[in-house]
């Protein structure tokens, strides 16, 4: 009798249609698809098989017990966290993946091509960013992994500045982080570096509702220091309001002042690809690294994100990063392998989905899909300001509409109105505190929203609100 495996390998063509086809019919329903769905009927667990079932019988089972309740979480009205979508070119460059199966590590000597895939798509991503390609940059999972391996290589920066090597000898002298508004994700990256989330120095923001950085109040702390080199994290867009910190400023001072400038920019960088937005971004070529997500406004499938970190770093990244009892691996700045550069050893082709939509749509492609998704912020804040039910927090800035319930004296139903309105399935957004204020943030960056969607929620909302009255 045959195996379970060797059947499933002697009707693989069959397989994959089925799957195809299944895999169609979901993308061709995504808008209809509920944005939450209560999971209650996916917690029925079963057991690990003794002998199996087979592809088909697995993807019955998975069609009755999960399929069903998976969320529309890459359809247009998917407006919660800062969630992307996928374009064809990135799902086919995503199969593909699956496919071919590479340990995406070194460029030269016998082995696989990946590693060369992936320095082409961070060229091309650099390029599209406008972005110089003094950087080197690599994929990794998200952009908290990303915030991780830029910090990691400025903590190595700043023992040398000290004459120390963290990398070998652990951290052993104090160091600060100067911040105003970071993603919780630098925390989380600063707490898992040994560094600690404590040793943040808080800069200001500017007055007037602003998330940005005082730039006033970051050369003062500076001069705090008397001249001791330090970590600046700054944001090219803010999670809440997306506000950028003034990068132009920040290049001028690091012309006076030591330190290692890292620019969390997941969501905001791509700001670059907009003729209005651009001057957001304007300094940020002189950055020593840069976070950015992929699976954010690139619309590849989870989990996509870069760094970018200026080449000159490289023996840093070396020293952060290789797998130095190891020999066999060879002299990691002679032969290139993506394992002495970051995080993880083995690693699938994660930059084929990129390169794929970036070749399929081009600058103007992205162009597109940003330029539509900021017009659509904006229209569906200006229904928020015209409107006697809901307030901006903020000025919609970029992609992000941060709000809340226009009388003070509904604070405390906030929640319940965000929670009917999630219930509903037709749209999802997140909750937020800002300002003094219980918020609601909806983030546009799927090439799918359009107009219509727009309209649909802001009746929805509006026929919620009126139940709450
Ligand atoms: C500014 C910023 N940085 C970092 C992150 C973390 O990204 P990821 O979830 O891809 O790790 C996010 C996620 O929303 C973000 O908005």
């Amino acid at each position: 009798m045959k195996t379970y495996l060797e059947n499933d390998w002697s009707e693989i063509d069959n397989l994959l249609d089925i799957i195809k086809n299944q895999g169609l019919s979901y993308l061709s329903t995504l808008s209809d698809r509920p944005t939450s769905i209560d999971q209650k009927e996916a917690s029925r667990e079963e057991g690990m098989p003794e002998s199996g079932y087979g592809t088909k019988k697995v993807l019955e089972i998975f069609n009755e017990r999960f399929e069903p309740v998976i969320v529309g979480s890459s359809g247009p009205r998917y407006w919660g966290f800062v969630t992307g979508g996928a374009t064809p070119a990135s799902i086919a460059g995503d199969w593909l993946t699956s496919i071919y199966d590479q340990n995406t590590q070194s460029t030269s000597g016998q082995g696989d091509v990946s590693a060369v895939v992936e320095l082409e798509t961070i060229k091309l991503m650099l390029d599209l960013l406008g972005l110089p390609q003094s950087f080197l940059g690599g994929f990794v999972t998200g952009a908290t992994m990303s915030n991780f391996t830029c910090l990691a290589v400025a903590r190595q920066w700043i023992g040398k500045e000290k004459g120390k090597d963290i990398a070998k000898d652990g951290i052993s002298v104090p160091f600060k982080i100067l911040t105003a508004t970071p993603h919780s994700s630098s925390l989380k990256s600063l707490s898992l570096l040994g560094i600690g989330s404590g040793n943040i120095v808080k800069v200001k923001t500017m007055e007037g509702n602003r998330e940005a950085m005082c730039m006033e109040d970051l050369e003062n702390q500076i001069l705090e220091l008397h001249g001791e080199p330090f970590i600046l994290i700054s944001s090219g867009g803010t999670v809440n309001t997306v506000d950028f910190d003034d990068f132009k400023a920040i290049a001028e001072l690091k012309k006076k002042y030591n330190f290692w400038w890292h620019i969390d920019a997941a969501f905001g960088g791509f700001a670059a690809c907009a003729d209005n937005t651009k001057h957001l971004v304007e300094g940020w070529e002189f950055a020593d690294s840069i976070t950015i997500d992929c699976h954010k406004w690139l619309n590849v499938p989870y989990e996509s994100a870069l760094f970018f970190i200026k080449e000159q770093y490289k023996i840093l990244q070396v020293e952060t990063f290789q797998n130095s009892n190891a020999p066999y691996l060879g002299d990691p700045l002679e032969n290139f392998s993506y394992l002495n550069f970051l995080p993880e050893n083995s690693r699938r082709l994660k930059a084929l989905p990129a390169w794929f939509s970036l070749m399929a749509y081009g600058k103007n492609g992205y162009k597109e899909i940003v330029e539509s998704n900021i017009l659509l912020s904006q229209k569906f804040g200006k229904y928020i300001e015209d409107s006697n039910d809901f307030k901006l927090l903020a000025p919609v800035r970029l992609n992000t509409v941060c709000f809340t319930l226009k009388d003070n004296a509904y604070q405390d139903k906030v929640n319940e109105f965000l929670e009917k309105l999630n219930n509903t399935g037709k749209v999802f957004m997140t909750p937020t505190f800002y300002n003094q204020h219980k918020g609601i943030r909806a983030a546009f960056v799927n090439w799918r929203t359009s107009e219509k969607d727009i309209e649909l929620v802001f009746n929805i909302m509006t026929e919620i609100i009126s139940t709450l009255k």
